[in-house]
């Protein structure tokens, strides 16, 4: 049976890939698509997310959740990497959505409707599922479990020296999550950073037949420009289909126990993920985290699902 998923995300470029590989995915069931102000602020997070579903036109048509800001005087978005309108400046344009539900109440009905059943894919930050929390104290006790890209093991960052972007933008939403009684995965920026593709991944996109090579052939390119332009690299990261690639094939990851906690309040170390690595101290573990990824399988995989 096709496992039952919310995917909540920020579109983005990555964010864009994950969706045109779980939208036509056997295996799963996307029963909702919720925007979370990340990459792009909240309301273009929401329109992305319709355009998105629009231009891939998937068989089933998932809920969809609106964003609203998140409560962060520190946040900022990342056009920078993924275009100012977070979809590589292709200039998609998406009718308006009137009946708008937020975020965070599809995610509490959708979880309530079904008890035990649903996990949440978060490839953003991770205002909306704190914000459920907050809005049904009872809801996480449903929820089967939670699969989030974010943070850093190593404590490098990509936004800060110590802090992920996902984390970096809503820390205390982040804290909340990472303490919440229920099953979590973390697959950090150290795992999907290595997971590199170079130009040629664009000659490997189905053709522009298919809604989802018509897609993502004119989002893609936008992301090896900025990564050359913004950061010096010729090869990109798809850190969102990676962290998605741990529901589709969890063989390719290898998993550990860790105790980790968020920083709230550092000058240079807000936002960053702080792992108990003194082993003596025989901690509390929280969630698990990818520590291994099988590099080549996982490229192989994202180009496997596209195809799907
Ligand atoms: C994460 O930040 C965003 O820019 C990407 O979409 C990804 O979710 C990587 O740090
Ligand atoms: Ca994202």
């Amino acid at each position: 049976m096709a496992r039952r998923i919310i995917l909540d995300c920020d579109p983005g470029i990555d964010d864009s890939v994950a969706l045109s590989m779980a939208l036509f995915h056997r295996s799963l069931d996307i029963v909702a698509i919720t925007a979370v102000e990340g990459n792009v602020p909240a309301e273009m997070a929401t329109r992305n997310v319709q355009t998105v579903i629009e231009q891939l036109d998937p068989p089933r048509l998932p809920r969809f959740g609106a964003a609203t800001p998140n409560d962060n005087s520190d946040y900022r978005d990342a056009c920078f990497i993924h275009g100012r309108d977070g979809l590589g400046e292709a200039g998609f344009v998406t009718a308006d959505h009137h009946q708008r539900h937020l975020s965070e109440k599809i995610i509490c009905d959708e979880v309530r409707a079904a008890p035990g059943e649903i996990s949440i894919v978060c490839l953003g930050p991770l205002t909306n599922v704190a914000r459920a929390m907050q809005r049904e104290p009872q809801f996480i006790e449903n929820v089967a479990e939670i699969i989030m890209m974010g943070g850093s093991f190593n404590g490098i960052g990509n936004i800060t020296q110590t802090a992920e972007f996902n984390i970096y933008c809503d820390p205390e939403s982040a804290r909340e999550v990472f303490q919440a009684p229920v099953k979590k995965i973390l697959i950090p920026l150290d795992i999907t950073s290595q997971v590199q593709f170079a130009l040629n991944f664009i000659d490997m996109l189905p053709d522009e037949t298919n809604s989802v090579g018509a897609f993502l052939r004119q989002v893609v390119p936008y992301l090896f420009r900025s990564y050359h332009q913004q950061l010096g690299l010729e090869s990109v990261q798809i850190h969102d289909a990676i962290a998605l690639l741990q529901l589709l094939e969890p063989e390719l990851f290898e998993l550990e126990a860790w105790a980790v906690d968020v920083e709230v309040k550092g000058e240079l170390t807000r936002g960053m993920t702080v792992f108990e690595k003194r082993r003596s101290r025989n901690p509390a573990h929280n969630l698990e985290v990818a520590r291994v990824v099988d590099v080549s399988a996982a490229r192989q995989a994202v180009i496997k699902c596209l195809h799907s």
